[in-house]
């Protein structure tokens, strides 16, 4: 093989988004040497599009505690969320959000000056008591303003960024050892192997795997499927949020900031009927519970519009100025996609695929923990993850609303500074045995094929398309049988693919093949794992097992892609300093 040409640093961070940015700066103003790579400019990566806002108990509307905090996000994971590490995560929540005030994310402003927090989705006071104020908001484009804020500190600290390279896969020894990373250069179409002593995946979900979906085309579980590849169980992949309020038909979000401020949702006959299925918190129940209630409204016949087959979301009557105010985004959105200006007219509204729970397993350290090689559960050395590629378990089998951007800051900043004890301790880079990058390699000289039946473009739509019938808001084991069946055969096919027209002048062709790849990898992982779960919990809803089964399913789901197993772990129902909330009826 030809000498390839190579970098070096302490750490590689994969992916650029809020988790990724995080880290590297922790590492960077630790003096480390950090590389970034991204498949996208930086201030492109997918944390740029969350709206809503970032969860911290600081109370400056209404009284909190992180205490409450802990509460809710255990009730809203349905018990599934590993209680250590939401207790680190709440804990932590209202220092780094004042951090982040300090980096210069310019939040909006209560008239005293402090930060405005707005109410969201599975909030309350006291244990389940009143609606809580939690959510602290840049207006309507939070992550955008985080984003940036950490982009311009890696740039301060003097990260190095490798931008628009596309990593095709972990550089793994014999040993086990992650020891860097394979990546192409999208506009040259050079390979680069970079080495590093640690390597993290900061790489996003795979929202991209359904048809209808608030991500980015970028969403392709890269890292996920980086994981999978290098033997690391993917864990809990059958819990997938679907955002209640995506615009109908299109999947562009409305934020729960729309109903936090005031919001509501209605049916054809213009009933408010979230006030039958959550009484007490009714629009700001939490998701799983909101996207179900609107899929039985449109089952039963009392979807709006010539189909029956979305629901409004009413604004109309908010304060103009409020709208102007603090859903700035959110009017143009609904202007731009569904042709209604929400001051004067509802937005259409349907669930939209939107948040990955599950991912690669760490510990609240960032470092991947899995059963590889051994029998038990044991850090994979030199590799991390982080953000929405990891499952940590603070979201469990739903997540709330705020509490994405909370977790990459928090687990982007303990990994950093796990990666800096690690480092302190480590002077020398492991060798990269050759046949590693020929392993590596491999994966892209298989997209030179010329020969081949299948297009890339017209699987991706299959498998999108597929998993939303298959695997969606309800589920049945019939429904997901079949789905398993036809997405393997989509496999299959994607053996006889050949690269899309454009491939003789762009390498984008060449990413759409490895991203369908790891795509298909992850749907596979997400619609076995969801097949097996006989009980119904958060996110994952079976019309055939309706009810939750804490006897058999208090468990967490580990997915091997080598031969398609699952086993499962306990949830680790201890906090660190509190007292455990044990699980019960969650009503909202
Ligand atoms: O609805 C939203 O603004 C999304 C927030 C989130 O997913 O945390």
């Amino acid at each position: 093989m030809t000498e390839l040409a190579k970098r070096r640093f302490d750490c590689l961070v994969i992916g650029a988004g809020g988790g990724g940015l995080r880290a590297a700066m922790q590492l960077a103003q630790g003096d480390a040497h950090v590389a970034v790579i991204s498949k996208v400019f930086p201030t492109r990566s997918h944390t740029v599009a969350a709206q809503g806002g970032m969860n911290a108990a600081l109370g400056n509307v209404v009284p909190d505690n992180w205490h409450w905090h802990m509460y809710d996000t255990i009730k809203g994971s349905d018990y599934l969320g590993d209680q250590d590490a939401i207790e680190y995560m709440c804990r932590a929540a209202s220092r780094l959000v004042i951090e982040l005030e300090h980096f210069g994310v310019p939040f909006t402003r209560l008239d005293s000056g402090r930060i405005y927090q707005r109410p969201f989705g599975g909030q309350s006071q006291n244990f389940g008591g009143d609606q809580a104020a939690r959510t602290c908001a840049a207006a309507d484009r939070t992550g955008h303003a985080i984003l940036h804020s950490l982009y311009q500190q890696n740039l301060k600290a003097k990260t190095h960024f490798f931008d628009e390279y596309f990593v095709i896969d972990l550089l793994v020894d014999d040993a086990g050892y992650v020891l860097g990373a394979l990546a192409l250069n999208i506009e040259t179409g050079e390979p680069l192997v970079i080495q590093a002593k640690t390597t993290m995946l900061a790489t996003g979900g795979a929202g991209r795997m359904f048809r209808t979906s608030t991500n980015a085309m970028i969403n392709t579980g890269d890292g996920l499927a980086m994981a999978a590849r290098a033997g690391i169980p993917l864990q809990d992949m059958e819990f997938f949020q679907f955002h209640p309020t995506g615009i109908a038909g299109v999947g562009v979000l409305i934020s729960e900031g729309v109903r936090g401020e005031g919001g509501y949702l209605i049916n054809s006959q213009g009933e408010r009927f979230m006030e039958r299925y959550a009484p007490n918190a009714r629009d700001l129940a939490s998701r799983d519970v909101v996207s179900r209630a609107i899929a039985i409204e449109i089952r039963e016949g009392r979807g709006c519009g010539p189909n029956k087959d979305f629901v409004y979301l009413k604004v109309d009557h908010i304060d103009e100025n409020i709208i102007k105010k603090r859903l700035p985004g959110i009017r143009e959105l609904a202007t731009r996609f569904a042709g209604v200006d929400p001051v004067t007219d509802p937005i259409p509204v349907h669930p939209t695929a939107h948040y990955t729970m599950g991912g690669i397993p760490t510990n609240r350290f960032g470092q991947v923990v899995a059963p590889l090689h051994k029998s038990a559960e044991e850090p994979v050395p030199g590799l991390y993850a982080v953000g929405e590629c990891a499952c940590v378990s603070v979201h469990g089998a739903n997540r709330l609303g705020g509490n994405s951007l909370l977790d990459i800051v928090v687990f982007g900043r303990a990994a950093g500074n796990h990666i800096l004890d690690f480092l302190a301790e480590s002077r020398y880079h492991r060798l990269i045995p050759d046949d590693c990058i020929e392993r590596a390699m491999q994966r892209l000289l298989r997209w030179q094929r010329k020969d081949g039946s299948e297009s890339i473009s017209v699987i991706h739509d299959e498998l999108r398309l597929l998993m939303e019938q298959h695997c969606g808001v309800f589920r049945t084991q019939e429904v997901m049988d079949q789905g398993i069946k036809k997405i393997l055969q989509l496999e299959q096919r994607l053996q006889h693919a050949v690269l899309n027209d454009h491939s003789a002048v762009f390498n984008t062709a060449r990413i759409e093949a490895l991203e369908l790849e790891n795509l298909m990898d992850v749907s596979i992982a997400t619609i076995i794992s969801a097949s097996q779960r006989t009980e119904s919990r958060g996110a994952h809803s079976r019309l055939d097992y309706p009810d939750r089964d804490d006897e058999h399913w208090l468990k967490h789901t580990l997915f091997f892609k080598e031969d398609r197993h699952l086993e499962y772990k306990p949830v680790r129902m201890k906090p660190l300093t509190v007292d455990s909330f044990p699980p019960k009826e969650r009503v909202y």
